[in-house]
């Protein structure tokens, strides 16, 4: 079987290795891929968002099978061409993709069923937005309406604050601006593989989307990422496939668009229950590099049976272990960077989990360089999340570039939670 994996970042890379357990795999391109795809892949330079290209490449190379995870050949609607023109795809289709790309359309889905979410206001344009942040109730969180890889949220504490936020939301061009309650509590992510029958959550992870220390500084795409989450019981997994993911599901079902692929629910635990702060629908990143590698099943099958609508047949089987990653940045991410620095130690750091890439790329001399932002991963299992931490922090220590930064805390505040 040959697959073509869509993207390039670390997500992806774990996503092509795990495909690679799979004997009946012979060959795996990945576009565009990255430095690390690169050591067992055949990365095609075609980017994740060139429909154009990705289905011309198809039609060249018959790939058996496409996973498409980033959410922008999501929106542009990639899995519905390659589909129509007869290549089998995981991934959602456009219109079913739509609960991540439009927040508007996934709140009016979350209220006509009934699905526990913060309440909103919605401005349809910045003259709206601008006249409400002057009355709007304080704290509140601003979300622009659309794709804005994580840079689409503003949590205002103050009337200032909302005011700024709402002038950085519309700076970017006439959009519509959700304004939603500001929930409280612990945030975790479950990843949920459906074929819009069936749902197998996966086990619950926790994201850590500040740059810095303490959950200081700017939001990123994700700095690190544990799995499971103490606060995410089964009683309370219980609850949430109850009254949120099977509802999701069968709404979309209902709405003539059932969703296949992995539906991602972000969602916070608060006081009232569970509620959905956003959906993605896709794998996460970093979440997929911490919960992949605790998969005890042939991802390359679930994928399939997900595609074939057979997921109730597939035997889908995680470890009983704890799994961490730990993201390292390049200096000034999520803000301007520079590329090209020479990175050492990755050989060194695979004695402690595994390395997966971002951005990285293979220089001339064939030096592995930084390339991106989010550099790469070092992620690792282990009894204990202390364990998996430690594991993955002597990993980090082994690696060198210049200008590195990444977390100190990843996991801290639930390490002590679950003994070795
Ligand atoms: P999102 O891009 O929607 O996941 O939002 C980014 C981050 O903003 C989330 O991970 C939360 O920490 C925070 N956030 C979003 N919506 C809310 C909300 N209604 N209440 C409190 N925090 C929120
Ligand atoms: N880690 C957040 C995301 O994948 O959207």
């Amino acid at each position: 079987m040959r697959i073509l994996v869509i993207g390039g970042g670390g997500r992806e890379h774990a996503i092509a290795k795990a495909l690679t357990k799979n004997v009946a795999v012979e060959k795996i391109w990945v576009a565009p891929g990255n430095g690390g795809t690169e050591a067992f892949c055949e990365n095609v330079p075609i980017a994740a968002t060139d429909l154009e290209g990705v289905l011309g490449f198809c039609k060249k190379n018959h790939p058996d099978f496409v996973v498409v995870t980033p959410d922008d050949p999501l929106a542009l609607g990639m899995v519905d061409l390659l589909e129509d023109n007869e290549f089998a795809c995981f991934g959602p289709t456009r219109e079913a993709a739509k609960l991540e790309w439009s927040k508007n359309y996934a709140k009016e889905f979350m209220a006509k069923y009934n699905i526990p979410t913060a309440s909103y206001v919605l401005c349809k344009d910045s003259g709206e937005a601008k006249e409400y942040v002057k009355t709007c109730p304080i704290p509140i969180v601003l979300k622009a309406d659309g794709l804005a890889q994580g840079k689409g949220v503003v949590v205002a504490q103050t009337r200032e604050e909302t005011v700024r936020g709402c002038d950085q939301l519309t700076s970017k061009g006439d959009q519509p601006i959700l304004f939603e309650e500001m929930l409280t509590g612990p945030e975790v992510s479950v990843l949920c593989f459906t074929d819009g029958k069936t749902i197998v959550p996966m086990p619950a992870a926790q994201d850590h989307k500040r740059a810095f220390d303490g959950d200081k500084g700017p939001n990123t795409g994700g700095m690190g990422a544990y799995s499971p989450v103490s606060v995410y019981t089964s009683a309370m997994a219980e609850r949430c496939m109850e009254e949120i993911f099977r509802p999701t599901v069968d709404g979309m079902v209902k709405e003539g668009h059932p969703f296949k692929g992995v539906l991602y629910f972000s969602l916070m635990l608060t006081p009232d229950g569970p509620k959905v702060i956003e959906y993605n629908s896709r794998f996460g990143d970093p979440e997929t590099q911490a919960v992949i590698p605790l998969l005890n099943s042939d991802l390359l099958n679930i994928m399939l049976a997900t595609r074939n609508g057979k997921l109730d047949r597939a035997k889908v089987k995680f470890l009983d272990n704890c799994s961490a990653c730990v993201v390292m940045a390049s200096a000034g991410y999520p803000g301007s960077y520079e590329k090209g620095k020479v990175i050492v130690g990755v050989e060194e750091a695979g004695k402690y989990g595994t390395v997966y890439h971002a951005g990285t790329a293979r220089r001339g001399d064939n030096a592995l360089i930084t390339s991106g932002g989010r550099v790469l991963c070092v992620s690792s299992l282990g009894r204990s999340l202390r364990q998996a931490l430690r594991n993955c922090y002597k990993g980090v220590g082994a690696i060198k570039f210049e200008g590195a930064f990444y977390r100190s805390d990843i996991g801290s505040k639930d390490a002590g939670a679950k003994e070795e």
